[in-house]
């Protein structure tokens, strides 16, 4: 028998396998991800659409934006010739150690040790993928 929940189990399942580093259920990791967020990338980053000005490029719908690609953002070397889609595998790796994964990038950040902090500030992104 077809239900709307049976069929939100099907995506989140397949959501799950082809995001297997990445709980597929991010509700409740989006609303900590945004406090993480606030204090270890906000203070570079914008998420709202269009808000420009700060240290790194705004990322508001980053998922799916191939890397150093946003229009008027001065972007490294390093990070325009990165050649990776963001997505939350390939932001978590950033986020990890930025000069390890981006060597020259210009984003000075040491990394987010705690994978629960990286797995919840990735789900806040994807929150904000259509906003
Ligand atoms: C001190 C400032 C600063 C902090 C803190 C910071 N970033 Fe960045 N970020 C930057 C800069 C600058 C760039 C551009 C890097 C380059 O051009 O090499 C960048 C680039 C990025 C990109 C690539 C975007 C694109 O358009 O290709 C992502 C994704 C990103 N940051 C995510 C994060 C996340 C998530 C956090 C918090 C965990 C964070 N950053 C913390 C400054 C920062």
């Amino acid at each position: 028998m077809f239900t709307p929940l049976r069929f939100a189990f099907a995506c989140l399942f397949s959501l799950a396998v082809a995001q297997a580093a990445i709980a597929a259920d991010c509700a409740p990791d989006a609303r900590r991800g945004a406090q993480v967020f606030t204090t270890e990338c906000g203070v570079c980053h914008a998420v709202k659409k269009d808000v420009a000005g700060l240290m790194g490029p705004n990322l508001n719908g980053v998922i799916g934006r191939k890397s150093g690609s946003l229009a008027g953002f001065s972007y490294s070397p390093a990070m325009r010739n990165k050649d990776v889609t963001w997505q939350a595998e390939t932001i978590a790796e950033l986020i990890t150690q930025p000069q390890a994964y981006v060597p020259g990038t210009y984003m000075p950040y040491m990394g987010l040790a705690s994978a629960d902090d990286r797995q919840a500030v990735v789900c806040f992104l994807k929150s904000k993928e259509a906003l």
